[in-house]
């Protein structure tokens, strides 16, 4: 169960650059590539034939059906077809969608409602004080065990025992607050040693990274299921998440997860830097480590989700360390309750 009514990240515009992309996006098969005006979205489904619109091409802006030659426009309405007449062909859907931050956003619900005011804004993107790399993973999870995982930090030291992980991320405490649109899971630990990759952003911000730091974590989920991650080390004692920059390397760990079908997810996850922006070589070498350690996560999602499925009825714990997942997926369920009666009450 995913809400329909919002913006998801549907790819990067590099993926239809030379030809369109065929995507499932919460259940619906859409097909991206570049039209007229900008990037465009349809149903991957070929009014003709029923063949995916997504295995043909592009000619002036129209999307053009690999089967039968059959033109498509961007409003779901056929332009042309050899020989034919196409004046009484059906239409197809179209999907708000919109271009921004270097990402595509795509609007599955109701197109009336799409408003690109609720696009979340996001400080770094388009900062050259901030440098962004990131990439892309197919899971097959429902899109809240992507939710949780990055919500409750304490499988770090389990799962990521090699470069972000440490025991001391077990012994701090970690806090959950909420406000009406969004869940923030904190956890600070002070006086600690760098794991790996902290150590190797020290050394690359000149620092030195052998002696104690204060270490944060700040996580924020905004539905419908994005989460953006603060996270950083400061040398000890210089005021941990307020110190000077001189003093901490600090970034966002991006997180945007797009369902695509009810237990998978296409997972969007990124780094953006407040520190060294203009060295490629470090945005590189972050980009490397992180999807190694995103790599980590994939077996143990996959395989909870098969446990999952098999035993359906099984109750799971809520402990403490949940309650940053818990509250989101009760900002989902609000989400989803909305829904399902504004349809109700068009039903009626
Ligand atoms: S199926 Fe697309 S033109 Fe025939
Ligand atoms: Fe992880």
């Amino acid at each position: 169960m995913f809400p329909k009514n919002c913006w998801y990240v549907a790819c990067t515009p590099d993926e239809f650059n030379k030809k369109p992309l065929g995507r499932q996006i919460c259940g619906e098969n859409i097909v991206f590539y570049k039209g007229k005006y900008g990037v465009a979205a349809v149903e991957d489904f070929c009014p003709h034939r029923g063949a995916p619109l997504s295995l043909g091409y592009v000619e002036d802006g129209l999307l053009v059906c690999g089967y039968h030659g059959l033109k498509m426009g961007s409003d779901g309405k056929t332009v042309a077809m050899p020989g034919q007449r196409v004046r009484g062909f059906p239409c197809i859907r179209n999907y708000p969608v919109v271009e921004r931050y270097g990402f595509v956003w795509v609007w599955t619900g109701d197109p009336e409602l799409a408003d690109t005011a609720k696009i979340p804004e996001l400080e770094w993107a388009n900062n050259p004080e901030w440098a962004y790399d990131g990439g892309l993973f197919h899971i097959n999870c429902d899109y809240r065990l992507m939710i949780d995982n990055l919500m409750d930090l304490t499988h770090e030291t389990y799962v990521h025992t090699s470069s972000i992980g440490q025991e001391e991320i077990d012994e701090a405490p970690v806090h959950t607050t909420s406000e009406e649109d969004m869940v923030v899971t904190s956890r600070f630990m002070d006086n600690v040693l760098a794991p790996p990759f902290w150590q190797a952003a020290l050394r690359a911000n000149n620092l030195a990274d052998d002696v104690p730091v204060d270490r944060w974590q700040i996580c924020r989920f905004t539905p419908p299921s994005h989460v953006m991650i603060e996270v950083g080390v400061a040398h000890a004692g210089k005021g941990g998440y307020e110190a000077d920059p001189e003093f901490k390397v600090s970034s966002i760990v991006v997180d945007f997860i797009t369902p695509e079908t009810e237990t998978s997810i296409w997972y969007f996850w990124g780094m953006a830097r407040h520190f060294k922006p203009e060295d490629e070589k470090l945005t590189k070498q972050i980009r490397e480590g992180q999807h190694h350690i995103f790599s980590e996560d994939l077996e143990m999602l996959e395989r909870q989700q098969l446990n999952l499925l098999a035993y359906p009825e099984r109750k799971l714990l809520k402990l403490n360390i949940d309650t940053g997942g818990v509250r989101s997926r009760r900002i989902l369920d609000n989400m989803l309750k909305e829904e399902q009666q504004s349809i109700e009450t068009l039903n009626l």
